[in-house]
């Protein structure tokens, strides 16, 4: 194994040494299965080559304090799986599979788990396609399930830092009635345009309003949104959203601390009022919003003026990793320790 510099690891693909796949055929699933490949081989007419039958997952693992391995939430990870699957008629990956595939993987990789000093992660990326030849536009009968896992540092290049997001309104990410609450390729080929743009002009990620009127919050790039004001933590209700779990997490966390919680549609003007925003996400953790800049208005919503995170983010950001880490009892049932 190549020697590893934990630190400086960014959000990127790198090989480890297994992955773990489980086809589906006739009807049910098989076996899960070990493999070093990191190639699949699949028949040119395969529905999620054409027609985007694709879902895909994200959860991460942690080396705690106590040396011992902890996956987050990777029963939710399951659930959405399964949600996503529904959505672009796929079959169902049972859960009890889910799980027995992850914590296969985790513990064939174990030694990419980073060391808890670093504050770096185990990514695991399961996915899920349509492999069954098929021409005309309906549901294949081949399936396969694969995950694999990567060591990852901070999605956005400073880590636990402010950034810049854009809104602008030529470009959608999914539909009220679409697709938007599945985690599957087609939503993000659809905002590739636009979020390179926006890196293009210097901000982290594409700050989506509703698709249909143009009026509510959507969510930040592959992140979901809070504001925080009057000691209340504040989320969009969308149907064109991803329900992450990071954000059902911070919830939690929110009301754990003393806050107020609210999920309801937030017309964009509030943005005005919010003391503190952040983006939220498995692979961004909290990244808090430096400023959001109104492209096509041409104003800015500024939450940060030195930069720095807002204090009650950063107590968030810290309540979180806590619990992944190991360092405080996980009084929500949230982590698996994999022995
Ligand atoms: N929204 C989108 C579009 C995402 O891709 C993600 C990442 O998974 C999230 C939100 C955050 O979800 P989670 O916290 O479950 O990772
Ligand atoms: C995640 O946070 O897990 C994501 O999937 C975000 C992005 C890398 C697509």
């Amino acid at each position: 194994m190549k020697k590893i510099n934990w630190a400086d690891l960014s959000f990127g693909y790198c090989k480890t040494d297994y992955n773990v796949r489980c086809t589906y055929k006739n009807g049910t699933w098989g076996e899960i299965e070990l493999h070093t490949d990191e190639n699949i081989n699949i028949h040119m007419a395969a529905t999620c080559l054409h027609y985007g039958q694709e879902a895909f997952e994200g959860l991460k693992a942690f080396r705690g304090k106590d040396g011992k391995i902890r996956a987050f939430r990777m029963d939710e990870n399951a659930k959405r799986l399964q949600s996503s699957c529904r959505g672009v008629m796929m079959p169902e990956f049972p859960l009890d599979k889910f799980t027995e595939a992850m914590v296969m993987l985790i513990k064939k990789n174990e030694h990419f788990v980073p060391p808890y000093e670093s504050g770096a992660s185990l990514y695991i990326r399961p996915l899920l396609i349509g492999t069954g030849a098929q021409v005309g536009v309906k549901p294949t009968n081949e399936y396969l399930f694969v995950a694999f896992a990567m060591p990852v540092g901070s999605y956005f290049k400073n880590g636990f830092q402010t950034s810049p997001f854009v809104i602008m309104r030529e470009y959608d990410r999914a539909a009220p009635l679409g697709t938007g609450t599945y985690k599957i390729g087609g939503n993000y080929a659809a905002s590739l345009v636009a979020g390179e743009r926006a890196h293009d002009m210097g901000y982290s990620a594409v700050f989506y309003l509703d698709a249909k009127e143009k009026k509510y919050i959507d969510e930040c790039g592959a992140a979901n949104f809070f504001g925080i004001k009057n000691n209340t933590y504040i989320t969009p209700k969308s149907s064109s959203i991803l329900p992450s779990i990071t954000n059902k997490s911070l919830m939690v966390l929110a009301e754990d601390l003393g806050l107020k919680v609210e999920q309801r549609p937030i017309p964009v003007e509030e943005l005005a009022t919010f003391e503190e925003a952040g983006a939220c996400g498995t692979a961004a953790v909290i990244s808090p919003v430096q400023r959001i800049d109104d492209y096509d208005l041409k104003k800015s919503y500024i939450f940060s003026e030195d930069g720095k995170p807002g204090k009650i983010s950063e107590k968030l950001y810290h309540k979180l990793r806590a619990i992944q880490y190991g360092e405080e009892p996980d009084v929500h049932n949230w982590t698996t320790i994999i022995e």
